[in-house]
């Protein structure tokens, strides 16, 4: 799929390609700059991002804006998306048929973006970017390229808030996302 933005967003508020949109109050295409470096994935949205209509706004999402802080980039500079565009219901993660069938949006997201780094946020953006065999616990930290684009695998956020002691790690992927930046604007 190779389109606009305008027709990428208006092809997303119209989608009903799964059950989820049955149950939400607004579809949660992504945003950020258009044109970034950086581009993060999480899973989906949850309640306040249903409500927004806006990815990662949330108590998660206020962490992952401290963390992007933390590698000397705004919000702005960055691109934010989801694996699924709709909540699933109770916040579950969503069916591979629905990450399946949102992953067109994905693609065509990337395909616009054209990012150098993408950070995949939690097991299901990294399974459904990199495959299932990615165990987050065993694959964070360690990068993949896929022609030419830069892929690393960290904890989620909300896995953050649940879980402090996984900080010290995530730290330690931000730390090399910022570095491989660095590195491949001086290339
Ligand atoms: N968790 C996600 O994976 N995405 C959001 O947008 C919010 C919470």
């Amino acid at each position: 799929m190779q389109v606009s933005w305008d027709s990428l967003h208006a092809e997303i508020l119209s989608c009903e390609k799964c059950e989820l949109c049955r149950q939400i109050r607004c579809k949660v295409p992504g945003q950020g700059d258009g044109n970034a470096d950086l581009m993060f994935i999480g899973e989906g949205p949850g309640a306040d991002e249903d409500l927004q209509g806006l990815a990662f706004v949330g108590r998660a999402g206020q962490l992952l804006t401290k963390m992007i802080a933390a590698i000397g980039y705004t919000r702005e500079q960055v691109y934010i998306c989801n694996v699924v565009k709709c909540r699933p219901p109770q916040n579950r993660a969503p069916l591979p048929e629905e990450a399946a069938a949102c992953m067109p949006y994905l693609r065509a997201q990337f395909a616009l973006v054209k990012p150098r780094v993408i950070v995949l946020l939690g097991a299901t953006a990294a399974r459904a970017v990199l495959g299932d065999q990615i165990r987050i616990t065993r694959d964070r930290g360690v990068w993949v390229e896929k022609k030419g684009v830069w892929f690393m695998p960290t904890y989620h956020p909300a896995a953050l808030l649940r879980d402090e002691s996984k900080k010290r790690d995530a730290w330690h992927d931000l730390q090399a996302v910022r570095d491989k930046l660095a590195s491949l604007r001086e290339a």
